[in-house]
């Protein structure tokens, strides 16, 4: 399991499954984008070190190599990848292994690391390019976080609005069973932008409390960020409970259908 003090951990199986799903809709959606696009930006928000306890690789490697081991690769156009990790042991290590893994890359594909906090580093980048009077790329922004704290709605409302922007997040439903204290409530109101999650204290029901908040998450995106589409797929652990939910959210059916095929 992972523990979340170490540099790194080790690989379970949902992990597993989670970078399956993430390839297979990259494969797809770094193509179908680059076709119109001068530039495309894969954000990896909640980034990790890269690579697991047993030498398996994390999402920032299977990313980058999804793109550079595509067959369509050099016709794509520039693709950026932005990784942003808190812990700086994590970011240290997350800088040798993509220099390890990726020694020369091809001229159309860039990476930057930053070694910091997801919101106020992506707030910031809006924000400037707000003032500029510039649009964001088309982005996919992977945001896999271990809990629930530093992932504002707002913010990925915001991300959202934006043109051929989407979002695949990883949304933790455990804490349905311990959510009574000050500061997940602070963090849960930042999570939906809203207060309305605190109705589950009136469902008794563990499954009916997750899923309304799945279906509280997956509406808030539509109305802060105008979603058009919302997939969410439930990752089971083995005492048949779910994990997590990885929820796509998009404007586009092409989006969309590409989801499907990949979950
Ligand atoms: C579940 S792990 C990411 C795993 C990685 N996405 C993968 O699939 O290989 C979550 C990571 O987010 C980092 N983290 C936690 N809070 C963060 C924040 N507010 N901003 C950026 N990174 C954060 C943790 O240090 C941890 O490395």
């Amino acid at each position: 399991m992972s523990d979340n003090n170490s540099t790194t951990w080790d690989m379970t199986p949902h992990t597993k499954a989670k970078h399956e799903i993430l390839k297979r809709y990259l494969s797809a959606w770094f193509p179908i984008l680059s076709k119109w696009e001068m530039r495309l930006i894969y954000l990896d928000g909640f980034a990790g070190p890269g690579i697991y306890r047993g030498g398996e690789l994390g999402s920032p490697v299977i990313a980058l190599q999804t793109a550079v081991n595509h067959v369509l690769r050099p016709r794509f156009k520039e693709i950026t990848f932005l990784f942003i990790e808190k812990d700086k042991a994590r970011a240290q290590k997350l800088i040798q292994v993509l220099k390890d893994q990726f020694p020369k890359l091809p001229p159309n594909i860039k990476y930057s690391v930053y070694d910091a906090e997801f919101a106020p580093t992506f707030e910031q980048g809006l924000n400037e390019l707000e003032k500029q009077g510039a649009n964001l790329a088309p982005t996919f922004a992977f945001l896999d976080p271990f809990g629930f704290s530093g992932l504002p709605m707002k913010l990925i409302g915001r991300l959202l609005k934006c043109d051929k922007c989407e979002v695949l997040v990883t949304f933790m439903t455990g804490f349905v069973r311990r959510f009574n204290d000050e500061l997940r409530e602070n963090a849960l109101n930042e999570l939906f932008a809203t207060d309305e999650w605190e109705k589950i204290r009136e469902i008794g029901d563990p499954d009916a409390r997750e899923k309304f908040l799945l279906q509280l998450y997956e509406s808030q995106l539509k109305k802060l960020g105008g979603a058009k589409y919302i997939r969410s797929f439930g990752l089971i652990g083995q005492c048949n409970q779910t994990i997590y939910y990885l929820v796509f959210a998009t404007k586009h059916l092409k989006g969309l259908d590409a989801m499907k095929n990949a979950m």
